[in-house]
């Protein structure tokens, strides 16, 4: 399946374009859809198309004839108390989170198709804010929350041809959480509230997407993996 086509939505930063840079050496074509292409080289197998899933109904780029995987990676990070959340706030988490992932399937799912008798796969991304309350994540949790309902329904849906899965990240060191990671004190104080002592990289989360894309998960779908150095699940 690595050699087939990939659409990533949000491949142009963070984990999307660790995700691109993982998967183009093997890759026929990789489609690259977000608003700027900040690091990300175009050329070879990857091309960039501009769309701003912020824009309700706003215009999306023509999705490839054959798509083997899709990756919706556009997320937010609005971190305020519920007394200071507007609903312009709530919706444009939902906007970004849910209804950017709805369009960027409704445009890719008539062109999935698995290869060699292994289905399509799909990609999407939560926080581990929605399994564990934390303050400060009403917005995104519950825009993220309907993600994971999201997956489960199209994971039922879409079956057997469409495989559809989730990562539930905690912190990592991207552009989108640059504003908590901004010194080397605050890095090592959130770093050591995990049980695995950091906090995630880019590589630990687009290697998870990479499997989940691939064969070797050709069995799993429907589900939300955590990825969160132990945060969610242990008390060490
Ligand atoms: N980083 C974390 O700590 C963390 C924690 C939990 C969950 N997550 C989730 O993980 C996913 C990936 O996050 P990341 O940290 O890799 O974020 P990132 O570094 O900000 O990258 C996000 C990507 O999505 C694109 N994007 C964002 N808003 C967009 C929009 N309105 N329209 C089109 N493209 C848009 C960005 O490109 P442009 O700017 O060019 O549009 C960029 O390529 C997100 O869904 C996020 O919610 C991240």
């Amino acid at each position: 399946m690595d050699s087939g086509t990939y659409v990533i939505a949000g491949g142009s930063s963070g984990i999307g374009l660790e995700l691109v840079r993982m998967l183009a050496p093997s890759a026929a074509r990789i489609d690259v859809w977000s608003r700027e292409l900040h690091d990300l080289e175009a050329g070879g197998v990857v091309r960039h198309a501009a769309c701003d899933f912020g824009i309700p109904d706003g215009p999306l780029p023509e999705a490839p004839e054959e798509i083997c995987g899709a990756v919706y990676c556009p997320g937010t990070i609005t971190l305020r108390s519920f007394r200071s959340l507007t609903t312009a706030d709530f919706r444009h988490d939902l906007e970004v989170n849910l209804i950017g992932a709805v369009r960027f399937l409704q445009a890719c799912q008539p062109r999935l198709r698995g290869a060699n008798g292994c289905p399509a796969s799909v990609v999407l991304f939560s926080t581990v804010a929605v399994g564990q309350g934390m303050p400060m994540h009403a917005s995104v949790a519950a825009a993220k929350g309907a993600v994971e309902g999201l997956v489960r329904s199209l994971a039922a849906e879409w079956a057997p041809k469409i495989r559809v899965n989730a990562i539930a990240p905690a912190l990592t060191d991207t552009p989108l959480a640059a504003r908590l990671l901004s010194s080397p004190e605050k890095r090592e104080a959130l770093a050591s509230r995990y049980p695995l002592k950091r906090i995630g990289t880019p590589a630990d989360a687009a290697a998870v997407a990479r499997f989940l894309l691939s064969d070797e998960s050709g069995w799993m779908t429907g589900q939300v993996l955590g990825l969160d150095g132990g945060m969610s699940t242990l008390r060490a």
